[in-house]
């Protein structure tokens, strides 16, 4: 099950937190693994990090708001492994302010990476994942993080969930798009719920500030007492997810949202 073997694989974000993970399993399941991020030392580390367990893992840069470094970086990855199968746009930000606190600035500084980036690469990856899933039973992947965000509006992060709506939606076009032009290309969005990485540290000082005070555990403690499975998520449970999406164990899934959330978004 899941497996990625013979697989090219692109991840945006992918020197920490969700993208990390993610990179680590698609490289168990058999894959190349190409990590992008502008973190250049943490990425590099996360890529060599893969190459001592045997696996073949190249570090990118890549500001996903620029369309020459996507270039650049797609030139660089087909360079190395030849070709591209599965682009994971992962890279996202976290805002934190309400609408009455949030500037344009924030605005365009968070639409650039959550919105204008997943655009920017799944237009610029197409080409290669165009040609990639001629030559695969199943076609090829395009995986979008969204969030329980995307789903629901947020009791913490308005512009972020108008963001995460985007990607949402965005994913469902795109899919129809590749399909109704024989692209054979699947694009589908997993929504994590909150889980434990930086940004889900954001998140909880986020909502200790709404609730007043600067204690985390605090923040901790409310999230984790609405969430039906009574724990934070990991990196681990929402890669496993974005694997699955991107394997031919999905291969009749497009234009589809995976919820991994532990439940807060039933109720
Ligand atoms: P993180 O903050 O730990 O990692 C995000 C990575 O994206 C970092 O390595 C960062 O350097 C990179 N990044 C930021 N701006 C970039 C840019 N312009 N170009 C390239 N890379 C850039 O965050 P985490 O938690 O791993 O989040 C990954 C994705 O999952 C994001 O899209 C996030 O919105 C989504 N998500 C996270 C949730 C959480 O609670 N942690 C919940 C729901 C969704």
């Amino acid at each position: 099950m899941n497996r990625l073997d013979g697989k090219v694989a692109l991840i945006t974000g992918a020197a920490r937190g969700i993208g990390g993970e993610t990179a680590r399993l698609m490289v168990e399941a058999g894959a190349k693994v190409g990590l992008a991020d502008v973190l250049d030392e943490r990425g590099r580390a996360s890529a060599r990090a893969l190459e001592s367990t045997g696996g073949e893992a190249l570090y990118l840069h890549l500001d996903v708001t620029s369309e020459a470094e996507w270039e650049a970086a797609i030139a660089a990855l087909l360079a190395r492994f030849g070709k591209l199968d599965i682009l994971v746009n992962n890279a996202g930000l976290f805002l934190g302010k309400d609408i009455e606190t949030a500037t344009l600035a924030d605005w365009q500084r968070l639409s650039a990476v959550n919105l204008t980036g997943v655009f920017l690469g799944t237009k610029l990856a197409l080409p290669a994942l165009r040609d990639a899933a001629r030559d695969s039973p199943h076609g090829s992947a395009i995986v979008n993080l969204a969030s329980t965000a995307g789903l629901v509006g947020s009791t913490q992060d308005p512009l972020y969930s108008m963001t995460k709506g985007g990607v949402t939606l965005f994913t469902k076009s795109a899919a129809l798009e590749f399909a109704r032009k024989g692209y054979r290309i699947r694009v589908n969005s997993i929504h994590p719920g909150t889980i434990d990485t930086d940004m889900g540290d954001q998140v909880l000082a986020t909502r200790a500030r709404n609730l007043g005070t600067n204690d985390i555990a605090a923040a901790r403690a409310q999230v984790i007492d609405r969430l039906p499975i009574g724990r934070m998520g990991t990196v681990t449970d929402i890669a496993k997810g974005i694997v699955f999406l991107a394997s031919d164990d999905a291969a009749f899934m497009t234009g589809s949202s995976l919820v991994v959330d532990g439940g807060i978004t039933a109720q």
